[in-house]
């Protein structure tokens, strides 16, 4: 009969008895007598421990010259040990060797330039393994909100044949023997899909060839969007924030020991998802700035980084700025009847240092206003024809926004930067493994 093998964690939950579990060596050291084996799997690790003379000399040899990430089972009888670094050992009865390994090229103390060459194998370690599950369960959660939200799932094209976002960030692609682009956002095409279904959502890959080299800015980035018709900016805005919310408690959930881990103040953060999260005006923002942090910004200044830093300063949980000048904004984001200066559009800024998560608005309905602005920025207003082509039949007051998920992650992991965000990360400088 095959050997059922249990996950190290179904094992310490059995506690005691004879169990089987797989995995990789993580770490290994012994004497002449005994060998201790810290052995890793999805989750988590167990040390295991074997001993010459229950063996024997032959099997001790092959386990004395183990190397750091071979792969193995292991049968033997489980216990609690408070000494273990998980709480428990294995005494081992018996191991096969499944994969060999060579000398491992991952040790201490490594840049994180070398990192990011072997980022194939540093995908392994603690850190990187824990970051990837917890973007699982934020993945997962934002398909729970939104099925239970009444929206439906909508997948669009990702070659695409006009910005959405500026042009100076699209990507080329050959495309027979024309040229198409990577999707900048699936906006547009969201605003296709609200006309037949109303609500939906997507988790798409983005594309932007930023020329910034910072700790937020990646060229391939996954982008959490939402589009919905009838919803005005105020219900969007609530929206975005009762989605982020979910999602993290979710995490905090499922999470509690991995996010303390990286770093990560839970009891923080608990409270964060608790509060209510302020949404305030550009103007007010401004006006915070230059009262509070002793900074003064004209009015048509684009928010940089170092402007929402320091207005993040003055809080401790995610705000919402809306109504940034009309002068900044995309194409589509359309004037405020109350104030033509400024669009009906928010950003959601995270607190310590994290900055801008989340990008929406409303969506304007005036095709000559979007022409005219297209024209500004260069562009051809007959590549955008089907898209107006929306405001000619049936057209309804429609909103939506995109969630950048690595930024969210860096945010709630505690991360440096938005790189270990993500798996394979692609800048400006990197595009390989
Ligand atoms: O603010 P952005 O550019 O908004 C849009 O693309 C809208 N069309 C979305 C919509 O309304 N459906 O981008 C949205 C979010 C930003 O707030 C940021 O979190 C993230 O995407 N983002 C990036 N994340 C990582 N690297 C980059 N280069 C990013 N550019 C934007
Ligand atoms: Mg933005």
């Amino acid at each position: 009969m095959a050997k059922k093998f249990l996950s190290i964690t179904e094992a310490m939950k059995k506690a005691s008895g004879k169990v089987n579990i797989r995995g990789w060596v993580y770490r290994e050291r012994g004497s002449s007598k005994l060998k201790f084996i810290v052995l890793r799997d999805a989750e988590t690790t167990i040390q295991c421990v074997i001993e010459k003379a229950k063996l024997g000399d032959e099997k001790f040899k092959i386990a004395d010259k183990l190397q750091v990430e071979t792969s193995m089972e292991v049968t033997g009888e489980i216990k609690e040990d408070k000494r273990a670094p998980t709480g428990y050992e294995i005494s081992v009865t018996d191991f096969n060797i499944i994969g060999g390994s060579d000398k491992y090229p991952i040790t201490k103390d490594q840049s994180p330039e070398f990192l990011l060459d072997k980022r194939h194998l540093w995908l392994r370690s603690k850190k990187m393994s824990t970051i990837l599950r917890i973007r699982s369960t934020y993945t997962f959660a934002r398909e729970e909100f939104f099925q239970n939200n009444n929206f439906y799932r909508f997948d669009p094209p990702i070659l695409q044949p006009s910005q959405c976002e500026g042009g100076s960030t699209l990507f080329e692609v050959k495309y027979y023997k024309d040229v198409t682009y990577l999707s900048q956002s699936w906006q547009l095409y969201a605003e296709a899909a609200v006309f037949a279904l109303e609500r939906v959502y997507d988790t798409a890959p983005t594309f932007r060839a930023e020329r910034s080299k910072t700790s937020r800015h990646l060229s391939e980035f996954w982008m959490v969007e939402a589009e919905a018709a009838w919803m005005d900016l105020h219900e969007i805005t609530e929206l975005a924030k009762e989605e982020l919310k979910y999602c993290i408690k979710k995490v905090i959930e499922k999470h509690e020991e991995d996010l303390e881990f990286l770093g990560q103040d839970v009891e923080k953060l608990k409270k964060i998802v608790k509060k209510p999260w302020p949404t305030i005006k550009y103007r007010e923002a401004l006006k915070m700035l230059k009262e509070k942090n002793n900074l003064e910004v004209p009015f048509g200044k684009d928010l940089r980084t170092i402007e929402e830093e320091t207005l993040m300063r003055n809080f401790d949980t995610p705000v919402v700025v809306t109504h940034y000048p009309r002068n900044v904004v995309a194409f589509y984001k359309p004037a405020d009847p109350a104030n033509e200066d400024e669009a009906l559009c928010f950003d959601m800024l995270a607190p310590e240092g994290y900055c801008e998560i989340v990008g929406g608005s409303q969506r304007s309905l005036d095709v000559k206003d979007m022409e005219k602005r297209l024209k500004n920025e260069g562009e051809d207003p007959k590549n955008y024809e089907w898209y107006f082509d929306l405001r000619k039949y049936g057209s309804v007051p429609h909103s939506g926004y995109g969630v950048g998920l690595e930024r969210v992650l860096a945010w709630i992991c505690k991360l440096d930067n938005i790189k270990d965000a993500i798996a394979f990360p692609r800048t400006m400088l990197r595009k390989s493994p």
